[in-house]
């Protein structure tokens, strides 16, 4: 299962990358009002970090414009992903982008029928909103899981990319269901990283370390205190017999 970065922050991107776990990133117009600037500017320097797909989102309503916004983003760099959200209109980019062999996401996705239809139209990669949909009181994830079955059943070749993941066992869960790839906010992966035992296992460790090493120390520094005496008793013991021999004595 990939891992994508779902924000526009270099700084999260790049300590991501460093962790070495990074293989993507997804952006939205939301993430990039967080940060601000050029989002072309953006978009080419997460380009630069990895090499892995990076998607940025249209925002016009109808196909034409659609179009315009997604070839001028696919001319930014080989690895950009064109997301466009799901409607008849973006349905329809989604194919025409797949006929020019440039690669969507289709987002906004919250049923699996969303998915199939996306999937048919040639979207490389279906990204369920599982978060969005709990928050409504149903099971985001059960999206999740019918649309890994459905592209596996009948051997779509979309990836299904569960996004809008809020907690570490959205995760496990998402990786459980089968999904291809996950989405995470910074703040989530790291979440991933943390255990409370984990923390306690490497004080305790670092504890023990210390004390050894001082306990090694002392009986060195005890050893070499205790030659030393030695030393001077046997040079005393050479003094005294030194006197005991002497002639006339
Ligand atoms: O990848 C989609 C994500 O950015 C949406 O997340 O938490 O706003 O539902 P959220």
């Amino acid at each position: 299962m990939k891992i994508f970065l779902d924000t526009a922050d270099i700084n999260e991107i790049r300590t991501v990358a460093r962790w070495g776990v990074l293989d993507g990133v997804t952006t939205n117009p939301s993430l990039y009002a967080k940060v601000g600037g050029s989002y072309e500017d953006i978009l080419r320097e997460i380009c630069g970090i990895t090499s892995g797909p990076v998607s940025a989102e249209v925002v016009a309503a109808d196909v034409e414009g659609m179009l315009r916004e997604g070839r001028a983003f696919a001319k930014l760099a080989p690895n950009i992903v064109v997301k466009v959200p799901m409607s008849e209109e973006g349905l329809e980019a989604i194919s025409r982008f797949a006929e020019e062999g440039i690669k969507t996401n289709c987002t906004l996705i919250f049923s699996a029928n969303q998915g199939l239809l996306a999937a048919k139209a040639g979207a490389s990669l279906l990204s369920p909103f599982v978060g969005r949909v709990d928050d409504i009181n149903m099971e985001g994830m059960d999206v999740v899981r019918e649309l890994v079955q459905i592209v596996e059943i009948h051997g779509l070749e979309s990836e299904v990319l569960a996004a809008s993941l809020r907690h570490p066992r959205h995760v496990t869960e998402s990786a459980l269901a089968g999904a291809h790839v996950v989405t995470l906010p910074f703040k989530v992966l790291g979440q991933m990283i943390k255990h409370p035992l984990t923390d306690k296992g490497i004080k305790t460790f670092r504890d023990d370390w210390d004390k050894a090493r001082k306990a090694a120390a002392d009986k060195n520094a005890a050893e070499q205190s205790g030659d030393g005496q030695r030393a001077d008793d046997a040079r005393e013991a050479i003094k005294t017999d030194a006197v005991a021999t002497k002639p006339g004595a």
